[in-house]
């Protein structure tokens, strides 16, 4: 069998047109204390409607693999146009992710962003292996088109750069 080139794969995969979505969740420390814990993620994806379940997948390279495979619940951000910054301060390995003032608990006790285009927030369901990454689904116990960002539209992930939606020709 002819070996894939890992880069062609990769830029093959990038010619598929994604949102940007950031995902929470809460480390529990052993004092009690919880800790924020986020990342930048374009794998989401929807999967039921009935029951409401929802998909993302996680690298178990990353930073903060271990909390998400070991969270119970986790809430999802789509994000506007105009949170390229937040994007990029979650897909970053170094500082601090999310800013006081910016999140605050939710239901299921982890982060929710105060803005974002929408927000789920949802329940542990499944974990499945997936190679290099570990496949979430969530069920959905609750969600709210927050519209944050007035009209700005979603912020979109095309060949491995942000973009912007043109929405000039939407009916
Ligand atoms: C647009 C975009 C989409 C990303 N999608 C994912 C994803 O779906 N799953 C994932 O594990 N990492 C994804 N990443 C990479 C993580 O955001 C990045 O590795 C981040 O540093 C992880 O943080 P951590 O090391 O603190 O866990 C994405 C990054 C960007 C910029």
């Amino acid at each position: 069998m002819q070996q894939l080139d890992p880069r062609e794969f990769r830029n093959a995969l990038g010619s598929f047109a994604t949102g940007v979505t950031v995902i929470t969740t809460a480390e529990q420390n052993s004092d009690g204390s919880r800790r924020p814990v986020a990342l930048t993620a374009n794998s989401f994806s929807s999967v039921s409607l009935d029951p409401a379940l929802v998909l993302w997948s996680i690298d178990k390279s990353a930073g903060s693999f271990a909390v998400f495979n070991d969270c119970t619940a986790f809430a999802i951000h789509v994000l506007h146009d105009g949170q390229r910054e937040l994007s990029q301060r979650c897909a970053s390995s170094k500082g601090e992710k999310l800013r006081d003032g910016e999140w605050r608990y939710g239901e299921l006790e982890v982060p929710l962003l105060d803005e974002c285009k929408t927000l789920f927030e949802c329940r542990v369901e499944h974990r499945y292996e997936g190679g290099d990454h570990i496949i979430m689904v969530g069920r959905v116990v609750n969600f709210e088109r927050r519209d944050g960002g007035g009209k700005e539209p979603a912020l979109l992930y095309y060949q491995g750069q942000y973009q912007q939606l043109d929405q000039s020709s939407a009916a």
